[in-house]
């Protein structure tokens, strides 16, 4: 089966919202003691911009979750290869993800940072596939809600390709 990309948010469309992320953001975090936590490694570009486009800077670090299996859709069985560096404990932590599907690895995660007794434990993502998803996962700032297929560029990739492209694009067969 071959495919093509179709073009679905532009980079002006991703530059605005992404702003409009950071804006509220910093509305709901001013003087507070923020770590974002980001995702990998899907997540390294929305992050970068995100975090640019704050008005104060804020620690950041990041942790690495495998799924088993390659395909296209999470198998459901999450592990943490590359767990968080910072302390946590007692402090506002916004988790960064690229994409929410099934929601089962945000599910695992939110419960991992948790266990951190953070002072309040948030969740910001790029892309919600609201559709798709099997376990509810509160999603506080949502930058685009899409409803199916599967998305490539903008840090997102199919099999470690396409994830640099500046826009994001859906796969289509041909
Ligand atoms: P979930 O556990 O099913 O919510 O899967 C979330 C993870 O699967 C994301 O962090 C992505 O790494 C990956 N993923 C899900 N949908 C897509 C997609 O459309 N394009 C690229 N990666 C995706
Ligand atoms: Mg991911």
């Amino acid at each position: 089966m071959s495919t093509r990309k179709r073009r679905l948010i532009s980079r002006e469309d991703i530059a605005r919202r992404v702003q409009d992320l950071a804006d509220r953001i910093a509305r709901d975090y001013a003087g507070r003691d923020l770590v974002m936590v980001g995702v990998l490694k899907g997540v390294f570009i929305f992050m970068a911009d995100l975090v640019r486009a704050l008005p104060f800077s804020v620690e950041v670090d990041f942790v690495r979750i495998s799924s088993y299996g390659a395909g296209t859709s999470t198998s459901g069985e999450v592990h943490i290869s590359k767990d968080v560096e910072l302390p946590l404990r007692d402090r506002d932590v916004l988790i960064v993800e690229d994409i929410v599907d099934t929601g089962l690895t945000l599910a695992f995660l939110r419960q991992h940072l948790a266990n951190h007794r953070p002072r309040s434990l948030k969740i910001c993502c790029f892309i919600d596939k609201h559709e798709r998803r099997e376990v509810e996962v509160p999603l506080d700032y949502v930058g685009f809600p899409v409803e199916k297929g599967f998305l490539v560029g903008y840090g997102l990739d199919c099999g470690e390709k396409s994830r640099t492209l500046p826009e994001i694009f859906v796969l289509e067969e041909k």
